[in-house]
């Protein structure tokens, strides 16, 4: 049975993005389905920030494909797990969660080995794509290993 795992920021354009592409190259994707979406609809339909697109480039990751969407209740009903990139998108979501949905909610940073970090920073208005990144990959690789794919 196919792990189905989505991954959530605001804008579904930096982070988000980051995290799908990542957690994408990392398992076997015969056996896990990575998506990502935003609490937000401001870039519906739009790729990856050229930042973001170029900092995974660098590290051999292509998010050229992916398209901006929103968060549906529908999703709590598809996904295994729910990821939320920071505190408040995780806030969001459990206020959108519908009674008796099967996702699990949870940080993507709880799963980092030694980010003392709960929340990745929004880039968007700053900088630190790389940053990001890097962040982003550890907590992924971490949760490959939690969820065991
Ligand atoms: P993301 O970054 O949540 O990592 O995709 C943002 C992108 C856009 C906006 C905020 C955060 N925005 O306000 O448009």
């Amino acid at each position: 049975m196919t792990l189905r795992v989505l991954f959530v920021c605001l804008g579904n354009i930096c982070r988000s993005p980051t995290a799908e592409g990542v957690f994408t190259s990392l398992v076997n994707t015969n056996a896990v389905f990575s998506d990502s979406a935003g609490t937000g609809a401001w870039h519906v339909g739009e790729p990856p920030d050229k930042r973001s697109q170029a900092a995974a480039k660098r590290q051999g990751v292509d998010l050229s494909g992916q398209r901006a969407r929103q968060v549906t209740k529908q999703d709590f009903h598809d996904f295994d797990h729910i990821l939320a990139m920071d505190s408040s998108n995780l806030a969001a979501l459990e206020r959108m969660q519908p009674a008796g949905a099967r996702a699990k909610l949870g940080l993507l940073l709880d799963h980092h080995p030694d980010s003392k970090l709960k929340d990745v920073p929004d880039p968007y208005f700053e900088d630190g794509f790389d940053t990001v990144f890097q962040l982003v990959k550890r907590a992924c690789e971490g949760l490959a290993k939690d969820l065991k794919v």
